[in-house]
């Protein structure tokens, strides 16, 4: 159980990061396809937003592990809140992909789900380092 909280202790400071990430770009950046020549992206929102992509594969990785060892185990609320940890960041994370992939009109509404499935990650596993730290 010693492992498994340190992984979720990891988690919990990579979505701190993650939420920094993302508003920074959230606040100065613009979105790739609503650039235009006079209304671009500064370098360091550039940068957020690279970070914040590749730190979400990290976050996808670190909670398939924590789902592995928490199914390893027998205690069935580790299971319960590891099972919805990783579906928020998946949620999170098809919110990501869609804010990019779709028309800037509809894409607050992928950002909105975005921020969803962070806040219910961030929840669930703010429960669990709860739960393992008993
Ligand atoms: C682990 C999964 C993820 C989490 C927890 C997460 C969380 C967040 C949060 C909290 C924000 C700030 C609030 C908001 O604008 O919605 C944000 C913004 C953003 N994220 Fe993510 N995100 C994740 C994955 C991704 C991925 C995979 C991408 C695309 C590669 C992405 C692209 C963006 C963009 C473009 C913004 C700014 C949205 C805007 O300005 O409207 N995110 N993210």
């Amino acid at each position: 159980m010693d492992k498994l909280r340190k992984f979720v202790q990891g988690m919990i400071i990579m979505l701190g990061f993650q939420f920094l990430f993302g508003m920074a770009f959230n606040l100065w950046g613009v979105l790739p396809k609503e650039e235009t020549a006079t209304e671009k992206s500064p370098a360091f929102a550039q940068m957020a937003l690279a970070a914040h992509g590749l730190l979400a594969l990290g976050i996808l990785t670190v909670s398939l592990l924590i789902l592995g060892i928490a199914f390893n185990g027998k205690k069935e609320d580790v299971k319960k809140f590891s099972i919805l940890g990783f579906i928020s960041i998946l949620v999170a994370f098809g919110g990501g992909v869609m804010t990019l992939i779709i028309n800037p009109e509809q894409a607050q509404i992928a950002s909105f789900i975005m921020s969803l499935g962070f806040l219910s990650s961030f929840i669930s596993y703010g429960r669990l380092f709860y739960i393992l730290k008993k």
